[in-house]
Formats: structure tokens, sequence, C-alpha cells
């Protein structure tokens, strides 16, 4: 099946000004700087990576909240980047967004029949007029919420349940593609497995293809079947859910998974803890040569001199595996995590 949908090359570059009455550009936030992906049909593709990375940058302009400056996102082959209009309307219909806090994206002045139902003031060939109360109360109903809590407002509503709202206004088009910024980040630990389990529940009773943004490796593993790892404004690594987890080739990814929570007691003592150090560099001065480097312990020479570019390893490169493992490191293929490690464990 071909992808849903292919990114290729994705930037997004605000321009940085000085002066108040004669505004002058002086350089610009790299917010997103060439960022490829695929999507399939009712796959999720995690995207992980610290505050600031881009990845809200990236879901905007997928759900066309953002123009990218360059770059183009093709859905079903078809190059949405330039649409506007009805055209633009009708394939936004197919990709809707989940926000990251329950708290701040509801309208506390709506009811929730109202928020649930507002897409269909956009696209009221989906619900004509006198069939809509029916319908908002079947999504509550499917998003777990009682049917008959239509008329309370978001203040009446806990995190978890303020999030189903947002889940049910999601999925009020029907939608092919969700993509959810961080849609348990804002929630108690305790109710972020009940969300992520709902929304897996969701994407097999409707075929759903989610882009699942956090900044928590260990949420995105339990979802994902692939991973993209981004680095200020970059994919840094892609690979399925194993192969990111099991056996990561870049140095970030290895440093993120090193500060991850292990419960078993034997593997937390088998594993070297990497601390990163020094703070990660503004998007708007991104290092020369890798941009990870400032911080990579792994850094030489060629590092500040040549852009690694994503893709398979050389050494790793091999027929029998179609499945795509990229690493946008010059030297992904060495095993060693951390120099002096001895037991090279994630070779
Ligand atoms: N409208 C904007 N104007 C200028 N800079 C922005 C704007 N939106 C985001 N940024 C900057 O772009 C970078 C990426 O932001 P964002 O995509 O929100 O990251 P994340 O979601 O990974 O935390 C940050 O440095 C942020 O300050
Ligand atoms: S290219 Fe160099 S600086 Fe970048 S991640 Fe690899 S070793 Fe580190
Ligand atoms: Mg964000």
């Amino acid at each position: 099946m071909p992808p849903l949908l292919e990114v290729r090359d994705l930037v997004k570059h605000y321009p940085l000004t000085r002066g108040v009455l004669f505004r002058k550009q002086i350089g610009a936030v790299k917010a997103v700087d060439g960022v490829s992906f695929d999507l399939r049909p009712g796959e999720t593709l995690g995207i992980v990576g610290e505050s600031g990375c881009g990845k809200s940058t990236v879901a905007k302009m997928l759900v066309s909240l953002e123009r990218p400056t360059s770059g183009r996102i093709l859905y079903k082959g078809e190059d949405i980047t330039g649409l506007s209009g009805r055209a633009l309307k009708a394939v936004r219909r197919n990709i809707q967004m989940v926000f990251q806090d329950p708290y701040t994206s509801l309208n506390p002045r709506m009811t929730v029949g109202d928020i649930v139902g507002e897409p269909f003031d956009i696209h009221p060939e989906v619900a004509p007029k006198g069939d809509r109360r029916r319908k908002v109360r079947e999504l509550l109903d499917v998003v777990g919420l009682n049917p008959e809590y239509i008329n309370r407002y978001p203040h009446q509503f806990s995190g978890g349940q303020r999030q189903r709202i947002g889940i049910a206004r999601g999925l009020a088009l029907n939608p092919e593609i969700i993509v959810a910024d961080e849609p348990v980040s804002a929630l108690d630990v305790s109710v972020q497995a009940q969300v992520v389990n709902l929304m897996e529940k969701l994407q097999t009773e409707f075929g759903l293809a989610y882009v699942f943004i956090a900044h928590d490796l260990s949420i995105v593993r339990h979802i994902s079947d692939r991973v993209g790892v981004m680095y200020l404004g970059r994919i840094v690594e892609t690979g399925t859910d194993t192969e990111i987890y099991d056996h990561p080739t870049h140095p970030y990814t290895q440093a993120l998974l090193s500060a991850v929570p292990v419960p078993d007691p034997e593997a937390r003592e088998q594993r070297e803890r990497i601390l990163l150090t020094g703070d990660v560099p503004s998007p708007t001065g991104i290092p020369s040569g890798c941009r990870f480097r400032t911080r990579c312990w792994k850094a030489r020479e060629r590092c500040a001199l040549e852009v690694p570019l994503l893709a398979v390893p050389a050494a790793f490169r091999d027929a029998d595996t179609p499945a795509r493992h990229d690493s946008a490191c010059h030297f992904a293929e060495e095993k060693r995590v951390v120099p002096g490690d001895p037991r090279g464990h994630t070779g």
C-alpha cells in the first residue's frame, strides 16, 4: 500500500527580527530544518525529542496550521503543501490533531456537546443539523465518556476526561490520520496509560494512522510501530520500535534511552548511564557539521566538518532486512555506547 503521508525535507524557519519601527531580519529560528518520513495506513509513527526540538512545529505543518518554509507533504501521493480553499478543507478533514494540553485547548465557555460537534460547523455534510447531537453522543460513548454529560463544561471534568473530549473532537470527521501532539504529557502518570490504551483501541476500531509525539521515549514505545528521534529540528535516528530501543545507533538516542527508568534491578545494573552535558544549542545558531556534536561524547574532527545524513549505516546494509534503520551519525556502526564501556551492549 502506498504511504498515506510522505513528508519530504520539511523546513520551517521563523524570521528573527530586531527593531520596533524598522524591523530588520537578523537571522532565523530554524524550528524544523529538514524532516522526512512516511506514514502508512493504520500505523503509528512515534516522534520523540526534548522540548524545543520542533515536534509541535512539524505537527502544525502536517495539519496545515503552519505553512512550511520549504519541503513537501504528500497525502496519498498528492502534494498538499500549497493547497488552499476548498481543496485544503477537503484534505484537512482527513488529518486531525489532538493537542497537548487538555486544560487550555478546550474553550471553557463551550459545552462538551458544542466542543465535540464544532468540526461539523466546518463540514456540515458529515452531520446534518438534526443529526448532530446523536453523533456527538455516539462520539462521547466511543471515547468512554457518559453521553449524558453532553451539556457539561470542561471544568467539570478531570484531565484524563478532558483529553477524551479532545480525542472525540478529533474523531468527529472520521479522519484517516490523527496527529497527537504530546497527548498525555499534561496528565498524571496514572491516567496516561488509560488514554494511550484508548487511543490504541480507537486505532483498531477505525483503522487510524497516528503520528504520536512525545518527549518521553517510554510512552512512545508502547504505541509505536516505528519511531523517529528528533534533535534540533531534524530526525537523527529512525527505525522500528525494536531497533530503536534495543539497538540504538545514534549517540543521542543512546543517551535518551539511558535516562529511561528500568524497573528490573539486574538490567539497571547492566546499564551505563549516559549524561548529556551542556545545553541544547539555540535553533538560531545550529552547530556546523553534526548538530549534536556540542553534546556528543563520541564527537571528533569530522563531526564539525561534515553533516551526517540520515541513512542506513554502510556496515548494516543488508538485502535480507528490508526494514530501514537510519541514523544520522558518521560513526553509527560503532558498537560501544561509551568509550571505555567493555560490554558494548548496544551492538
Ligand atoms: N511562531 C514562532 N516564532 C518563532 N519561534 C518559534 C515559533 N514557534 C516555535 N518556535 C521555536 O521553534 C523551536 C521549536 O518549537 P516547537 O516546535 O514548539 O518544539 P517542541 O514542540 O519540540 O517543544 C523552539 O525553539 C521555539 O521557540
Ligand atoms: S556524527 Fe559525530 S557528533 Fe554527530 S552523533 Fe555521530 S559521533 Fe556524535
Ligand atoms: Mg511541543
